[in-house]
This record gives structure tokens, C-alpha cells and sequence, in this order.
């Protein structure tokens, strides 16, 4: 089946036809319950869609699509462990992560979510033994910090974690500073070694694969370091200073990460949808690991949400369906993600890889390639910050862009008026952004000064950023990412673009060593000969 061939979608061509036009000040005017009619609660979330380009009638035609697409029975397949990910012949269970003892999901006459909650009791012990000061380094003295060495999901979803859940590190925990290292040029270590103590000092090598070459070239270099440091052997240091979170025992025993310092997990959970396995230790090292089963609740009550709750209430189903009509129907192929809210800095990286990595395809389940376009260009940034950015462009420039504010409702309660009041003054810069980009304004003296507006946005909103909170809005881009996949007919779990590039890689690395005998391109023949004349001396 071709999604621009069915009904539904010619239907939405039309519908978009005429209300293409529109502009979106007149659609308010049109309508004072706008944002009653175009809002929807559920799961402690506000998601305001009053100011994308849609009426009532369009989501009653998404709806309509998301039913001709059989959507609720990819959501059935999803949960029920069923192989969604057919180019590699596995389902994608990371919803049984966050499920609570006792479900149950089978898998090939397993129960997936014992083993789920085995390695949560294996990953809780580890934790405790390292905050209680009972994990030595090489001299006996307890670890004081904690390096991750990872990259992509084994990175980006515990920094972004660790980053906006800060303040729940309560005091005991705060005896632990956990740091992320990921870049394959060793910039992270370079910055980070010369702070750290090697003899109380923990890598956690995160990858699911082990054989991730960022991952293990810094790997690599942290033991050496070690071993310098210490003159101890290989042995020690290995045992004392290296956990592997991973789903490839064999290769990190190679490496020489024994059984008892392994952390598991499994093929079917993506690297992008890890953060819930043991892939986020470190979040349990920051934040305790009732924090960690926190976050894990808010995943899972979205999880129920997003399979319950019919498509005209359905978070999840509502911001993908949106999504496609701003895509598909009114051609927007740009798409920023601007929380105002500091501590969610790194969210719109998280989602960079999470949207881009699953959806950024153009051959749908059956190898055909797509006669409609899929996965926008996003980026994003703190929204105030963005203002002094890229606002400009979003504002005035020639670029259609949806975007996506979010923010907390409410914020330092418990601190003072002076920072109350800064998350007020950044509230109130979110509601006047998000309100300009609609409606425009045409006050201005000269015409540099107009504001053409009509740039469609989804505000997200919620009571107060918790390890529960920020669980569920993962979760709601998970699933929004997963409803869009099944609209375009593509597979959001594979990720076969990026493979090749690690493979050019390795045989470039032999090139840059040496005088090249092979045909290569000029332009990388070039780069190489320049690289070579700088540093000949070193060759
Ligand atoms: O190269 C992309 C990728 O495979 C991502 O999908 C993944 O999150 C990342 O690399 C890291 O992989 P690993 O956890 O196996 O080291």
C-alpha cells in the first residue's frame, strides 16, 4: 500500500488545498474556543495545537488516515513484542522496560520482563555498592566520579537526563560527579583527565554493539591513562575501574570487562531507545535509583496512555499526525525543538537523534522507495536563547518552520522570588514567541519591521519537571516518532544509513597512514595529501 495513494490522504490534499491559505490570526478570529477546541490534557500533559494550521475537521481526517493505516494495530504490535523492526528481524520492546513487575510480554518462550526486572535488581546492587563507597579504585580508596563512554543513544539520552534532573541529586548522591565523554578525537578525555583522580575514578563503557569504535578508541585511551597512572596491571585496572553496559557480552569480556562488571541488555531495544535500560546507570548514579524507577513510571503511564486512550485524546498520536499534516500536506520540511527551560538544553540533541535516526528514511517496509517526503530538518536550542540566535529566521526569513515550545508550568517554589520571577519573565517570553510566530504583526513603522506570522507551533506544557515528567515526554516523542512511521509505512527501528559510513572510515584510516595506491576520488585524495604534508614530521 502507498500512503498517497488511499483515500484519507487524497482527502487531506484537498482539505489542505483550501485551508491552506488560511492565515492563522484569521482562524482565531474565526473561532474564540480555539484553544479549548484544539487543546488536549491527559497524563498530567497540556498539548495546545490551537496554533498549527488546522481546524477540528483536519484532525478528524488525521484520525481518519491514522485508521486507514491500521495504527492501532502497530501500536498492538509495538507493546505485544512483534518483529516492527523487519529489516532486522526484531521487535523494538522498549516499553517492556518501563513495565512494572507484573506484566507480562512473551518472547520465544520467555518472559521479557523478568529479565527486564532481573537487570534492574543486578543494575540497583551496582549502584549502591558504588554511592555507598563500597566499589574501591586500584588503591582502595571509594569512587568519587563516574565517566561514560559512550556515543548516540549510549550517550545522548543519560546526559540529557543527568543534565535536567540535577536538582534530584540529593545530598548523599552528590558525593559522586558523573561526566560524559563521547567524541571519537578524544576532545572529552583531553578535558576531563587532567580534573579527575585515577585511583577513585569509574568509565562506564556504554554501547550496545561494543564495537563502536568512538566508543572503544576512548575506551582505550582512558585505560591507558590508568595503567600509567597506577603501574598496576592490566587485570586490576580492568576490574576495579571499567563497567560495561552493553548487548554484547563476548566482546566486552574480549576487551577484558569481566561478567561480574557487565550490565545487560537486548537486540530489541534501539540504541535510541536505550535510555531505559541499563543504558542509563548513570542516571541512576545522579539521581538514586528511586529517581531511576521514577522516570521509568512516567515513561510507562505515557506507554498506557499512547495504547489506551482513543486517537482524538492520544498525545503521542495527535503530535505525529500533526506532524505529518504540516509535512505532507503543507509542505514544511523544518522543524525546531525550543524548550524554555535551561535544564532541557540537551533535549533537542536527544531528539535530533531519536527523529532523524528512526525517521529519516525514504523506502518504506516493502524496499520501495516513497513518492512523499518523511522526516523534517530538526534542530532546537533553549528557547530564550534561541531568540538571540536563529529567531531572526524563524521570524522573517523565507523558511516555513513548525516548532515546539515546551516548558514547565511552575518552577523554584521552594527558592526565592527573584528566581520565581525568572521563570515567570521566561513563561511569559514562550506565550509572546509562540503568539507572534501565529499571528505576526504588522504594527512596525517600515516594512523590515513586519511580521508575516503564520508559523505553526505546538506548545507543550506540564506541571513541574520531575524524573516522572520528563519520563513521559520522552516517551510522547518515542511514540510520536512511532505513529509518524506508521503513516509513512517506514521501519523507525533500523539505521542502515549510518553503517556505511563507519565501514569508509576504516579504510581511510589505513589511507592517512600511508601513500595511497588506490583510486580515490580527487577531493579525498586532496584532504588526505594535506593532512599527510602537515604532519610528515610524525609519520
Ligand atoms: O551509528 C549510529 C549508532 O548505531 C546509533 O544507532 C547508536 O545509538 C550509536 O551508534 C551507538 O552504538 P553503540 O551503543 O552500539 O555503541
Amino acid at each position: 500500500m502507498n500512503s498517497g495513494d488511499i483515500k484519507a490522504w487524497v482527502e487531506l490534499q484537498t482539505h489542505a488545498e483550501s485551508l491552506g491559505v488560511v492565515h492563522l490570526k484569521d482562524l482565531f478570529r474565526q473561532s474564540g474556543d480555539r484553544f479549548d477546541e484544539l487543546s488536549v490534557r491527559a497524563n498530567g500533559f497540556l498539548l495546545d495545537f490551537s496554533k498549527q494550521r488546522i481546524t477540528g475537521e483536519t484532525l478528524d481526517k488525521l484520525v481518519a488516515l491514522a485508521n486507514q493505516q491500521e495504527l492501532e494495530l502497530w501500536i498492538e504490535k509495538l507493546f505485544t513484542g512483534e518483529q516492527v523492526n523487519g529489516s532486522e528481524c526484531r521487535p523494538a520492546l522498549h516499553t517492556a522496560l518501563r513495565s512494572p513487575r507484573n506484566d507480562s510480554v512473551q518472547l520465544e518462550g520467555r518472559d521479557v520482563i523478568d529479565d527486564v526486572h532481573q537487570s534492574l535488581v543486578k543494575m540497583e546492587r551496582l549502584v549502591e555498592q558504588i554511592q555507598q563507597a563500597q566499589w574501591r579504585g586500584f588503591d582502595g580508596r571509594p569512587i568519587k566520579s563516574v565517566v561514560n563512554i559512550g556515543v548516540g543513544g549510549s550517550n545522548l539520552g543519560p546526559l540529557m537526563v543527568c543534565e535536567a534532573l540535577e536538582q534530584y541529586t540529593s545530598l548523599p548522591l552528590r558525593r559522586l560527579d558523573v561526566h560524559f565523554v563521547s567524541s571519537m578525537d578524544g576532545s572529552g578525555l583531553e578535558k576531563i583527565l587532567p580534573t579527575l583522580d585515577p585511583a577513585t575514578t569509574l568509565f562506564i563503557i556504554s554501547s550496545k554493539t561494543f564495537s563502536t569504535i568512538d566508543t572503544l578508541a576512548n575506551a582505550n585511551t582512558a585505560r591507558e591513562w590508568l595503567l600509567k597512572a597506577s603501574g598496576m596491571p592490566i587485570d586490576t585496572i580492568n576490574r576495579h575501574h571499567f563497567i560495561a553496559a552493553t548487548g554484547n557480552p563476548e566482546a566486552a569480556l574480549k576487551w577484558g570487562v569481566a561478567e561480574e562488571n557487565q550490565l545487560l541488555f537486548w537486540d530489541w531495544v534501539g540504541g535510541r531507545y536505550s535510555l531505559w535500560s541499563v543504558i542509563g546507570l548513570p542516571v541512576a548514579l545522579k539521581i538514586g535509583m528511586g529517581g531511576f524507577r521514577e522516570l521509568l513510571k512516567g515513561a510507562h503511564m505515557m506507554d498506557m496512555h499512547f495504547r489506551e486512550a482513543s486517537f482524538d485524546e492520544n498525545l503521542p498520536v495527535l503530535l505525529g499526525l500533526v506532524g505529518v499534516w504540516n509535512i505532507n500536506f503543507l509542505n514544511i520540511h523544518a522543524h525546531a525543538i525550543l524548550p524554555y527551560d535551561g535544564r532541557l538544553a540537551q533535549f533537542p540533541s536527544f531528539l535530533e537523534q531519536l527523529e532523524m535516526e528512526s525517521n529519516g528514511k525514504s523506502i518504506n517496509r516493502d524496499g520501495e522507495r516513497l513518492k512523499y517526503r518523511t522526516c523534517p530538518v530538526l534542530w532546537g536550542e533553549v528557547g530564550s536563547n534561541a531568540q538571540h540566535a536563529f529567531y531572526q529566521m524563524l521570524h522573517q526569513g523565507t523558511e516555513p518552520v513548525m516548532c515546539d515550545f515546551i516548558s514547565a508550568a511552575k518552577r523554584y517554589e521552594k527558592d526565592g522570588d527573584e528566581l520565581q520571577q525568572q521563570h515567570k519573565l521566561s513563561l511569559a517570553n514562550c506565550l509572546a514567541q509562540s503568539r507572534l510566530l501565529a499571528l505576526g504583526d504588522d504594527e512596525g513603522v517600515s516594512k523590515y519591521q513586519h511580521y508575516d506570522g503564520n508559523q505553526p507551533s505546538t506548545t507543550i506544557m506540564f506541571d513541574e519537571l520531575t524524573p516522572e515528567t520528563l519520563g513521559g515526554l520522552i516517551a510522547l516523542y518515542e511514540h510520536k516518532v512511532f505513529v509518524q512511521s506508521v503513516i509513512w509505512e517506514i521501519n523507525p527501528f533500523d539505521q542502515w544509513g549510518v553503517e556505511k559510513g563507519k565501514k569508509v572510515a576504516s579504510s581511510l584510516l589505513v589511507e592517512l597512514g600511508a601513500l595511497s595506491d588506490k583510486s580515490l576520488d580527487a577531493s579525498t585524495q586532496g584532504l588526505i595529501n594535506y593532512v599527510q604534508s602537515h604532519s610528515k614530521e610524525r609519520v
